[in-house]
């Protein structure tokens, strides 16, 4: 099929465009960065993906997949046309719809523009269906609509669907071969049968049986992947509950690992208990900073937002976000028990930058939130990550955020290096769970500290081994262990 992503030089839009190209579609990504489209043109993804280097150049190789600025070029013969866009958060919680708006005006624009004769189509080619992936409040789809019918030219046909994306940060790729479900909200059957084709090879359909899909993703080889049909509130509805419920998750372990202290349980033991019972499961479970990142508390700050302005005082997910909130405070106060309430020139090595391992995302991040409220309080910051380091690009720089900007410039020191991060410190607070933090020798660390302190607030590392070399330890909601 002939497939057109708006949005396509950004996380969303470039993983679904690779995707669907790698399962054998003809895609055009389209998107106003020029810089971006450049890069992506060379074979070089502006974001940091596993797996997506060879995907990007075996698909520009094919020709399956081409990089543009150009809408009107793109639009011409698209069965599909994806809007992945970015919806950031406002002030208050909402939404901002205006590149979604821009979008919906610019489609008018294209389809309206006249025909140039090789692009004649009978009136049952000029059926199109616009996807919506950007996650937008439940009326929005209707806000598209109606800008795509003010005065749209006779002949074009379209149907709008919301085709809400899953996709975690960092593994993106495969979880658009490996989805757990695909949901296509839509209000005709077409529409809906047009969404099932597309995604054929990955639900196990007729595309996949045909060959024509690429060998190493395009096989449907596992158990048939579900294709939710439903109404357009629905599909909406359940990308944001799913977000919000990711959330309140954490949340809930993290209110019972505060608890686990006072009581002196083990919240990982907790968690793992808990997470036998198949009705629970052990997912988002993992106590420790919070959620961060750009996505689960835009999320639930929208639907907060949804809720109130529809009527509806949503309790629960305020406690939710709350609850994720306090924890920034809450580490900043542990880690003054350890070392004494005055921070003013202590020295604090910060192990972690990204919002989560495996991406240089420092958008929304934990970390950055904690570094600003230390710097506050006259401390000194030297700081590691190991895909956040001076002079790299980061991810998504230019949706970063005054506040992410300003916490990055705050920090003293970023080492390329943890151990000269340690070097002097009166604490090591790890904040991210990088897996390379559990391998460090921390016998050396220990040797070069003015204090061996470690507060451990991803619970990530051995808090029995780190005691018996002379550390005093703490995590969140674990037994601490004193210098010996
Ligand atoms: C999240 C969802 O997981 C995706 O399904 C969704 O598509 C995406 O948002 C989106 O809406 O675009 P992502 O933002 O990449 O994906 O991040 P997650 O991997 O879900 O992690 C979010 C945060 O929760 C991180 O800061 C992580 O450290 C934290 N977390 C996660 C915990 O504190 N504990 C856990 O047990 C799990």
């Amino acid at each position: 099929m002939k497939v057109c992503v708006i949005g396509g030089a950004g996380y969303v839009g470039l993983v679904t465009g690779l995707g669907l190209a790698d399962l054998g579609h003809r895609v055009v990504n389209v998107d106003i960065d020029e810089a971006r489209i450049a890069r992506l043109r060379q074979g070089d993804s502006p974001i940091h993906e596993e797996g997506i280097g060879p995907v990007l150049e075996r698909n520009l190789e094919a020709g399956r997949i081409r990089f543009t600025q150009e809408l009107s070029d793109s639009l011409a013969d698209s069965e599909v046309v994806f809007i992945a866009v970015g919806t950031p958060s406002q002030g208050d919680g909402q939404a901002d719809l205006s590149a979604v708006i821009e979008v919906a005006e610019n489609l008018l624009r294209c389809w309206n523009l006249p025909e140039r004769p090789q692009e004649r189509r009978g009136p049952h080619e000029r059926y199109r269906v616009v996807a919506v992936k950007s996650t937008v409040p439940v009326g929005a789809i209707d806000l598209v609509r109606g800008i795509l019918c003010r005065e749209l030219r006779e002949g074009v046909d379209f149907d709008l669907v919301s085709n809400p994306e899953f996709l975690r940060e960092g593994q993106g790729l495969h979880d658009f071969f490996h989805p757990d479900r695909i949901v296509v909200g839509a209000c005709s059957d077409r529409a809906t049968q047009t969404m099932r084709a597309l995604y054929a090879a990955i639900i196990g359909g007729p595309a996949a049986a045909s060959g024509e899909t690429d060998a190493e993703h395009g096989q449907a080889t596992g158990p048939a992947v579900p294709f939710v049909e439903t109404d357009l509130a629905s599909a909406q509805m359940i990308k944001y509950a799913s977000n919000a419920f990711l959330a309140a998750r954490i949340s809930f372990i993290n209110e019972i690992a505060w608890l686990c202290e006072r009581l002196g349980a083990d919240v990982k033991e907790v968690a793992g208990g808990m997470g036998l019972d198949p009705r629970i499961g052990h997912a988002y479970l993992e106590a420790g900073l919070g959620f961060g990142g750009p996505c689960l508390e835009k999320d639930l700050k929208s639907l907060i937002q949804i809720a109130e302005a529809n009527g509806y005082e949503p309790q629960f997910l305020r406690s939710v976000l709350d609850r994720n909130e306090r924890q920034v405070e809450e580490v900043v106060a542990k880690l003054k028990q350890m070392i004494g309430s005055l921070l003013y020139q202590r020295t604090i090595a910060v192990f972690g930058l990204a919002f989560k391992p495996n991406t240089n995302d420092i958008r929304n991040s934990a970390s950055l939130k904690v570094i600003r409220r230390l710097k506050q309080e006259g401390a000194t910051i030297k700081a590691h990550d190991p895909m956040v380091s001076p002079g790299a690009p980061l991810a998504h720089s230019e949706s970063m955020g005054s506040d992410a900007s300003a916490s990055i410039d705050a920090i003293d020191t970023i080492f390329d290096d943890p151990y000269e991060a340690a070097d002097g410190a009166d604490a090591v607070l790890i904040l991210t769970d990088w897996p390379q933090y559990a391998e460090l020798d921390y016998t050396r660390i220990r040797d070069h500290m003015v204090n061996p302190c470690i507060f451990d607030a991803r619970n990530l590392l051995d808090s029995k081994a780190l005691g018996d070399l002379g550390y005093q330890y703490a995590g969140i909601g674990v037994a601490a262990v004193s210098s010996r």
